[in-house]
Parts: structure tokens; sequence; C-alpha cells
């Protein structure tokens, strides 16, 4: 680990008042959620367009569903580790704090983090594509499962490609983006909009951004500071350098 590079960044957050965190794939990696886009991630195995739009949920259900099952069940056996910790603590450490996500496992709740906006959803919700109704948890609803109240097909709760983004998540997002000194960018590579230009809004209005990624990505050059390590190990030791300056 670069030990300058995360004393620079430590220096940052240690005078931020108002801190957006963006939070990608890679984020969950090491607690064994594969990436998206990486050497093994899910779209080198799968077409996108083959489960993940609404068209192929129309087309084949059944298809669709199996492999959102496989990554409910998948989803059944990871934790969070440290790095989500260390961001769960840093909401009580900045006044504004907001974590923006795009990932659909919830770990960030579960490691305690409150002041998350989920961009793309939740794996872990079930909802109905006729009503209001959805159902929380990851039991296993069967091949092709039907609302109990309007006998409608349900869906995974997760927002796929083409489709919008859950009301207000966007516009509370670029919100944070838009006013904080400091977001940090974990585990993203940063090619999927409009989240990735979240870090042009922070930086358009001067705000430092600070990059945690093992990987140059297509945010590295707006990045201030770049810490090139794993997040389970990078933010913890971010976390021990910025608490070092506060003492
Ligand atoms: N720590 C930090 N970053 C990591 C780690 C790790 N341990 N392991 C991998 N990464 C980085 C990779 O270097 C890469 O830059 O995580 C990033 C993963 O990139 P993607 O797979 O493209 O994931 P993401 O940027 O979150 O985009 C995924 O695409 O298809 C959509 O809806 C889907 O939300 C999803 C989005």
């Amino acid at each position: 680990m670069d030990e300058a590079a995360v004393e620079q960044a430590a220096q940052l957050l240690a005078s931020t008042s108002s801190l957006c965190i963006s939070t990608g794939a890679g984020m969950s990696a090491e607690s064994g959620i594969d990436t998206f886009r990486d050497e093994s991630g899910l779209w080198t195995k799968v077409k996108p367009e083959e489960f993940a739009t609404p068209q192929a949920f129309q087309r084949d259900p059944v298809k669709v569903w199996e492999w959102y099952r496989w990554r409910r069940r998948e989803l059944a056996k990871v934790e969070p580790h440290d790095g989500h910790r260390v961001l769960a603590d840093w909401e009580e450490r900045v006044s504004d704090f907001t974590l923006v996500t795009k990932n659909v496992d919830g770990l960030h709740h579960r490691a305690g983090s409150t002041k998350v906006i989920e961009l793309h959803g939740r794996l872990d919700v079930v909802r109905c594509t006729g009503c209001k109704y959805e159902v929380i948890g990851l039991d296993d609803l069967g091949a092709d499962p039907h609302c109990p109240e309007c006998s409608q097909r349900l869906r995974p709760g997760v927002v796929w490609f083409g489709e919008a983004l859950p009301p207000g998540a966007l516009d509370a997002a670029f919100f944070a983006a838009q006013r904080c000194d400091t977001m940090v960018v974990v585990g993203t590579s940063g090619v999927v909009q409009p989240a990735a230009s979240l870090v042009d809004a922070a930086k358009a209005h001067g705000a430092y951004v600070i990059e945690v990624n093992p990987n140059p990505t297509e945010l590295s050059y707006l990045a201030d500071v770049c810490l090139r390590g794993g997040c389970q190990r990078t933010l913890p030791a971010l976390d021990a350098a910025w608490r070092r300056l506060a003492s």
C-alpha cells in the first residue's frame, strides 16, 4: 500500500465536513460477490441483454428468474467485510454524510450504514409487476413467482438496463455530490451512467476526489488521490490514518 497516498487522502478527510461515498461492485468483491466487468465478472459469463432488461424478462421470465435465484442464493452466503464497516462508522464522523451505491446486495445496510442511496435497487426485494406488493428476503419463491394479491408476475427488485432509477434516488445522489467537500469513489469501473457522472458533479464544484480501486478506471483522471488496493484493507488503513490525524 502507498503510505504517502493514504496519508494524503486522510488529510483530505480530516478537513471534510460534507462527505459523499460512491461505491460499485468492487466494494463487495472481497465479500465474495462477483463484479461485472473484471476478468471473471458476471458480464463475461452472461449477456446483460439476456438477463438484465425488461425485454429479456418478458421473453423468458423463467430463464431470467433462474439467474436471479442463483444470485440470491449466493448473496445469502456472504457477509460484509471490514471496508463496509469502516464506511458505516464514517457516518458518525462527518455531519453531512451520504453513501451512494450501485450495489444491489444490501451489504452496506448489513454493516450498519443508514444514510444509503441505492441507485440500482435490491436483490433481496421482489416486487409485483402489476401492483405495489413487494416482499423482502432471500427465500426462493420458485421458477416463475406470481403476486399473492393480484396474481400478476413478480420480478426482482433491481433496476434493469433501460429502466428508470428509483424515484428521487438520482436527485438525492446528485444533491449530495454537488455539495460535498470530498467524494470517495470505491470499486467502480466508472462506465455505467448516470452514476459515473456523480464524480464529475463533485469535481465541477471543487470537491476533492479519492479513488479506492486496485486498477485504474475511467474516473481515475478526476481523482486527487488514487489508493491502489482492495477496499477490504485500504479503507481500514485510511480510517486508521484519519483517526491518527484527529487524535
Ligand atoms: N476493491 C476495490 N475495487 C475493486 C476490488 C476490490 N477488492 N476488486 C475489483 N475492484 C474494482 C475493479 O477494478 C473495477 O474497477 O471494481 C470495479 C468493478 O467494476 P464493474 O464490474 O464495472 O462494476 P460497477 O462499476 O459497479 O458497475 C456495475 O454495471 O451492469 C451494471 O447494474 C450493474 O450496478 C452494476 C454496474
